[in-house]
């Protein structure tokens, strides 16, 4: 006869990427009495992107592996830690418990480097335990919590491409096409504040209205006003630039606060020949192949 099978208790992983966050366009129109600033943007994501995987477990515990995962640190200050507790929080003022998670990060893309980041991750975790959990907060307490945890959380959290206002609250989702792209990245790391500091003008035009003319010229004629103060301090995002031009690119700029800059190419060829290209001239650099999403 054969043995009953003992049923393995429910392991159920929820899996969810947090992908590479894109400013093709950030505009910084003013300054807040708080200090944080003003900003109008065009975000999208890329197709690559950090993962999160999220356990039931016995008890809490969050482990981090991946390329960049030595550069970060697993402890309590880790933005994904802080998603996971405010989620939590949520969960025991509606009158229900958050049961243990093993929270896992595969970290793939460099830290500090304007393009999510740990804000991607944040959101990753907290759609992550809203499966896993079964939980879904007031939509008024999600955005609070999201923007509490940083201000390209809300951003990151629909995940959608997007014109953000405000300090990254107001979210205005737009259709845009998939753009093939390279991400550059000179591996240094470039602290957002800094960058701020050194901005020289907080009031700045805001983004060009849309006329009916196509995306790319649209692009073209915005700007990252936090362009050149990133480059006052590090050099290399210049170099980095410079090198997605001459590689083919139609657009070349920085993302965020930097230093990953992004190159967009005309077609699938086209930014396969540039990536081999790039590779290698710069094999110490940073170099992602990727698309961006659309609908
Ligand atoms: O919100 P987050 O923690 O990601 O922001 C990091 C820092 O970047 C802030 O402490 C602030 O110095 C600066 N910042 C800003 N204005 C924004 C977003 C960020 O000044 N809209």
């Amino acid at each position: 006869m054969t043995q009953p099978q003992t049923k393995s208790p429910d392991k159920q992983a929820v899996r969810e990427t947090a992908p590479a966050k894109i400013n093709l366009a950030l505009h910084v129109t003013g300054q807040r009495n708080d200090g944080y600033h003003l900003l109008d943007m065009l975000v999208t994501f890329a197709r690559h992107g950090d993962v999160v995987t999220v356990t039931q477990s016995a008890e809490d515990s969050f482990t981090i592996s991946g390329r960049f995962g030595a550069g970060l640190s697993a402890d309590q200050d880790n933005l994904v830690i802080a998603a996971r507790d405010g989620l939590a929080d949520l969960m025991t003022q509606a009158g229900r418990t958050a049961t243990p998670v093993h929270i896992h990060l595969e970290k793939n893309l460099p830290v500090a480097s304007g393009i999510g980041g740990g804000s991607a991750d944040a959101a990753a975790t907290l759609r992550a335990l809203m499966r896993l959990w079964d939980f879904v907060p007031r939509q008024a307490d999600l955005d609070k919590l999201a923007l509490s945890l940083g201000a390209d959380v809300p951003m990151c959290l629909t995940g959608r491409p997007a014109f953000v206002r405000g300090i990254g609250e107001d979210i205005e989702a737009v259709d845009l096409p998939k753009f093939n792209i390279i991400l550059i990245n000179p591996q240094r790391p470039v602290s957002t504040p800094a960058v701020f500091r050194a901005l020289e003008t907080k009031t700045n035009p805001p983004l060009p209205e849309r006329l009916a003319s196509d995306w790319l010229s649209y692009f073209a004629n915005a700007r990252n006003d936090l362009q050149a103060p990133a480059i006052q301090l590090e050099p290399l995002i210049d170099a980095a630039l410079q090198a997605l031009e001459a590689s083919g690119a139609t657009l070349a700029r920085m993302s965020g606060s930097g230093a990953t800059c992004f190159g967009i190419y005309p077609n699938e060829k086209s930014a396969d020949a540039a990536f081999a290209l790039l590779e290698g001239d710069h094999p110490d650099w940073y170099l992602l192949r990727t698309e961006t999403i659309s609908p």
